[in-house]
């Protein structure tokens, strides 16, 4: 099959693309507006961009041309903001949180989750998620009703056990990040794993 997203297929892109391009990572981003109310938000279409230095992006798309959801808008205003990483025992928590409140009711309270204070940004990480990275905006690009944010992570969390102290890998035991596959329900679990050495 072929599909044409520049012409008669475009109202497919969103089916299409986020059903294919799979599993992605899931950045739960929690943010504070001007009063310091807290919000906090699932947003899968995320990866880390880079490492010197260390850049994260992900997309809020627009709630209606022009109108940013509160993530983007709070990121806007403070230029903060913190990336929690999901894992199994979070992914019905982190799906509440994808519910719309009205602005500045917390969807952490709502989900039951606890804000802790982060340590380079005023916005707080989810104690209960296994990683957080602190950010800062670089910049973002508003393409069509898509937003680019794009962070520079200052600062990593990561429960006691998901790092080995000595050599810094992730102990794949202790850390079972979830990923988001088809629309508009899909999820797996990242149980199943392999090794393969790289060519010289
Ligand atoms: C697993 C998951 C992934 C999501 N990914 C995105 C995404 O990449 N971009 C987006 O705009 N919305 C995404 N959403 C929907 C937002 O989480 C939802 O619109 C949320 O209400 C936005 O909250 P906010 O207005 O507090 O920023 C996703 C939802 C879920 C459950």
């Amino acid at each position: 099959m072929e599909f044409d997203l520049a012409g008669e297929h475009r109202r497919l892109a969103y089916k299409l693309l986020a059903g294919l391009v799979t599993p992605r990572p899931i950045a739960w981003v929690s943010t504070v507006d001007r009063q310091g109310r807290v919000n906090a938000a699932p947003f899968s279409f995320f990866n880390v961009l880079g490492t010197d230095p260390p850049i994260v992006g992900f997309a809020p798309g627009d709630r209606e041309p022009g109108i940013p959801k509160d993530t983007a808008r709070n990121i806007r205003l403070t230029g903060e903001f913190v990336v929690n990483l999901v894992d199994e025992s979070l992914a019905e928590a982190m799906n509440q949180t994808a519910a719309e409140l009205p602005a500045g009711e917390s969807e952490l309270a709502f989900a039951g989750l606890t804000a802790a204070p982060s340590r380079t940004v005023a916005a707080p990480r989810i104690a209960e998620a296994p990683v957080a990275l602190e950010c800062t905006e670089w910049s973002t690009l508003e393409i069509g009703r898509n937003r680019l944010v794009i962070g520079v992570v200052h600062h990593i969390w990561a429960r006691e056990g998901v790092i080995d102290p000595v050599s810094f890998l992730v102990n794949s035991d202790a850390f079972r990040p979830i990923g988001r596959m088809q629309v508009p329900s899909g999820y797996c679990r990242t149980r199943d794993r392999f090794e393969m050495e790289r060519p010289d």
